[in-house]
């Protein structure tokens, strides 16, 4: 028996992988209706997003009895300003799906104590059982939420200070301009993430090629946060052709 974690699928495009991996969602939330998912905003989950409300349309999947916890929001920003996650979460999947209110988590970015909030949230990922699947994108400077890479991680959830590309790969939230875009957000600590039960990794496009090669096959290293995932026993890292360019699968 080869035992292989993260273990890698390639789809010819990011559509493909989309729909295999809301199939999966969508089993794993028959089997256990009260599943606790951890969710990723971004370009890369849009896909996926829309296979989950296509298939809760097609087959009546029930969503009433899960938890989410999503892994970041940006400092300074209520949940109903236009440029936050949660905005972007409710427009892409909590309007289409019946999760009841009180089990969609977030961090709060306008909290006064942002320390305290990072506590509240991780206590209530461990009041809710803990996280049984995590889905993440890939920032193209390897960061997964908002660890960006440096010379240290903070292991738990934390304040952190946004990387002028990450706030450039966020600039289409706010009107195109990468100076709106806040210099701070909130988010899971890598701990956090590897607690998960199982961690489901999506990324497209040739610009994600080097840092999923580094994830995989590179040294654990804080320059590449994503390369922490290889310590977590069950990854699967979910590719379009172009994301697997550089791949070297040994
Ligand atoms: C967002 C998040 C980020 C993104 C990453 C990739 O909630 O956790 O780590 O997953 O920046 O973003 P896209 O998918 O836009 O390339």
């Amino acid at each position: 028996m080869t035992f292989r974690s993260p273990h890698v699928t390639v789809f010819p495009d990011a559509r493909t992988a989309a729909s295999v991996v809301a199939a999966r969602l969508a089993a794993a939330l028959r089997e256990r209706p009260a599943l606790v998912l951890g969710l990723p905003t971004g370009r890369t989950p849009v896909a996926l997003y829309a296979e989950l409300v296509k298939l809760t349309a097609a087959t009546g999947l029930d969503w009433s009895s899960v938890t989410t916890f999503n892994l970041d929001e940006f400092v300074g920003l209520e949940g109903t300003h236009p440029g936050s996650y949660r905005q972007f979460m409710d427009a892409h999947l909590f309007r289409h799906v019946d999760i009841p209110d009180g089990r969609i988590n977030f961090l709060q970015g306008t909290a006064v104590d942002t320390e305290q909030e990072c506590q509240r949230y991780e206590h209530a990922i461990m009041a809710a059982g803990g996280i049984d699947i995590q889905i993440a994108g890939i920032g193209t400077n390897g960061h997964i939420g908002f660890n960006e890479p440096g010379p240290a991680l903070q292991s738990r959830t934390h304040r952190a200070i946004l990387r002028e590309e990450t706030r450039r790969g966020n600039a289409a939230l706010f009107g195109g301009d990468p100076a709106q875009v806040p210099a701070e957000a909130l988010s899971m600590g890598m701990a956090t993430i590897l607690q998960a039960r199982a961690v489901i990794l999506l990324a497209h496009g040739s610009s994600k090629a080097g840092c999923i090669e580094r994830a995989v096959n590179g040294p654990l290293t804080t320059d590449l946060p994503a390369s922490f995932l290889q310590l977590h026993h069950d990854v699967d890292i979910v590719l379009d052709a172009a994301a697997a360019t550089e791949l070297k699968i040994g």
